[in-house]
């Protein structure tokens, strides 16, 4: 037998006990004629005690690093104990030890506080997984994922494969595409999502399907965002949105309950997406904090069922303002004695390109009720506190006001919020806050094309009682700069997004089922009859054989273990993740490949 036990495995009641471990050498420490050593496996690790009688062995085999070892020894309880360690009380007195393979020196120390930069424990991933802080997030994920196949198990979700050799599934981002030798000159598509492939189950009448299943989707990265990723995909028939919103509440809630020991009872908050842009600013709100954006000017037909309080800063001749499309303000809690400096510092924090902004108004609402601002020479005491009263400032609070074109404007007060919580230690890690995003708009306006993208995909079903507008109004939208008028514009969708902590972790709709509402859908988008048929006429012919309503959703795998976890990154919760520029720089990948294989493709390469 190579061991009886493992590293993490032995306590007091063990002593005296013969046992054999088998594992990576961690440190080796000399203390006079007597030797210890750190042994660990995947469970945790275990110290050996290398007596003076071993000693000639160990000079004619020394140890090292990350040498492979088996040794057998008696159990002893430690003189000196180690309380951090679930091993920590006892020892192994070393009788023989067997070295089962050799290690060069690792380019880092494996341990929680490692010396290796990124880039390097990329590359030597397989050395940066032995780490205990990488395992645990491994671990966490493993648990994540085995919690959910219980609960849709348990809710009769069968789990079905779905093929990765396909055509495009549009979920917004560019496709990776395989060359088929077979077929020459035609291509694969990788799916995006098996979006297409769920409905198809649901018309084949297996009304709940689930897969937790890998997408692939070539775009931008961020911390947030890979190649490719994992999602929790989800569908169900005979569904309406309420239902959908229920079953899988459920599923985050036991995934809580599994695998952090939450109880979240409570029901998890809703918002419709004009709200969530009218207070956060954002659609998808970090919810464990206030800090409510307060939108003292704005254009009225981005947010026509709300109150104009423009009244509040007009008449003073403050051309920042009143040129302004948007002035928005927040009130940061606990904040009015921040020094010169810090509102310094806030000021060329918003000014960065990435926000954009071209500065920012403060106003300081002091403990013992006076105001001072940085525009007091427009604005009396008496505007300052009608202000500060709309902003539902209270004494201590620090109002910080931001203006200029709407969207940019509305982005950087979210990003604002964001950084501002940050800064307070209002984004506790340990805190989770769901939130129901709903009724988003159905279409989006693509400036560069002139015309309408769906926003979340073109399965989408709009509102019932938005449908009539769809199939009445013509598409084309005249004048550019009035898009917000055309009534598409005003068109809701059946769709939902799960947030969690101010991240998007999931996102669904109820679809289309008809095949002429899904003409339409895709007319809308720009697609004539030719290419609606070449890139579904699988589906709208499906459409044909009795589809039942259905709708679904898909979790960010990745994501959701990255939260909770604690983590800003999903790399860190993804066993072999790609780097920014999407290289996998431990296999080399991409790369390039032999003319045979070019040869059998038929394809030359066209660089340019
Ligand atoms: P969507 O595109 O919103 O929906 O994706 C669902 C969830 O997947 C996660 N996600 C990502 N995670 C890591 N890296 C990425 N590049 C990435 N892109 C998305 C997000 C997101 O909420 N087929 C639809 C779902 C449906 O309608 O049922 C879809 O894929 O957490």
């Amino acid at each position: 037998m190579f061991r009886t036990h493992t590293c993490g495995e032995l306590r007091l009641s063990d002593v005296n006990q013969t046992t054999t471990l088998a594992g990576w050498v961690q440190t080796v420490r000399k203390f006079g004629s007597i030797t210890f050593v750190d042994l660990r496996d995947r469970y945790g690790i275990t110290q050996l005690l290398f007596a003076e009688n071993l000693n000639e062995q160990l000079d004619a085999n020394p140890l090292g690093r990350e040498f492979v070892l088996q040794v057998t020894g008696t159990v002893n309880e430690r003189s000196n104990k180690n309380s951090q360690i679930p091993t920590g009380d006892v020892e192994i007195l070393v009788a023989s030890f067997t070295i089962l393979n050799k290690s060069i020196t690792p380019p880092f120390t494996i341990q929680d506080d490692t010396d290796g930069g990124d880039d390097l424990r990329m590359k030597y991933r397989f050395l940066d997984l032995r780490r205990q802080a990488v395992k645990k997030n491994l671990e966490l994920r493993y648990a994540v994922g085995r919690s959910a196949r219980n609960y849709l198990h348990e809710k009769q979700f069968m789990d079905i494969e779905t093929p990765f050799l396909i055509k495009s599934t549009p979920e917004g981002a560019r496709d990776f595409v395989v060359p088929s030798r077979m077929n020459p000159g035609q291509f694969y598509a990788l799916p995006q999502s098996p979006q297409t492939f769920k409905q198809l189950l649901m018309v084949s009448g297996y009304d709940r399907y689930y897969q937790i299943v890998k997408c692939f989707r070539d775009e931008d990265l961020r911390a947030d965002r890979q190649p490719e990723f994992t999602q929790i995909d989800c569908e169900m028939c005979f569904v309406e949105q309420e239902d959908i919103l229920q079953m899988f509440e459920g599923l985050i809630k036991r995934i809580f309950k599994d695998v952090k020991n939450i109880d979240y009872t409570e029901s998890v908050a809703r918002m419709t997406w004009e709200q969530a842009m009218w207070m956060y600013g954002n659609d998808k709100p970090d919810i464990r904090f206030d800090m409510q954006l307060c939108n003292l000017k704005f254009p009225a037909h981005s947010f026509p069922h709300q109150t104009d309080l423009s009244s509040l800063i007009n008449g003073v001749d403050f051309k920042v303002f009143d040129e302004a499309e948007t002035v928005i303000a927040i009130a940061a809690p606990g904040c009015s004695e921040f020094t010169r400096k810090q509102t310094d510092e806030l000021t060329e924090w918003v000014k960065r390109p990435q926000i954009g902004m071209k500065g920012l108004v403060y106003i300081k609402y002091n403990t013992d009720g006076t105001l001072k601002s940085s525009i007091d020479k427009f604005y009396n005491e008496e505007k300052l506190k009608a202000i500060a009263q709309a902003v539902k400032a209270v004494p201590g609070d620090l109002i910080l006001i931001l203006a200029g074109a709407e969207e940019r404007t509305r982005k950087a007060t979210s990003e604002l919020r964001l950084h501002l919580g940050q800064q307070l230690g209002l984004r506790k890690t340990d805190e989770f806050k769901l939130l129901w995003v709903l009724d988003f708009p159905l279409f989006e306006y693509a400036e560069e094309d002139n015309r309408w993208v769906a926003r979340h995909h073109p399965f989408t079903a709009p509102k019932p009682s938005d449908i009539q507008t769809m199939i009445d109004n013509n598409p084309v939208i005249e004048s550019a700069a009035d898009y917000l008028k055309h009534p598409y514009a005003n068109i809701k969708a059946n769709a939902y997004d799960m947030v969690l902590n101010g991240n998007e972790i999931g996102g669904g709709s109820i679809r289309i089922y008809q095949k002429e509402l899904q003409q339409k859908m895709f007319a809308a988008l720009g697609m004539d009859e030719a290419e609606q048929q070449h890139k579904f006429g699988f589906l709208l012919g499906a459409f044909e054989y009795g589809a039942p309503p259905h709708g679904g959703i898909a979790f960010g795998f990745d994501r959701l273990c990255s939260i909770l976890g604690g983590s800003e990154s999903i790399r860190d919760f993804i066993a072999f993740p790609k780097n920014n520029s999407g290289r996998d720089v431990m296999i080399d990948a991409p790369a390039t490949i032999d003319d045979k294989q070019f040869e059998e493709l038929q394809i030359k390469l066209n660089l340019k």
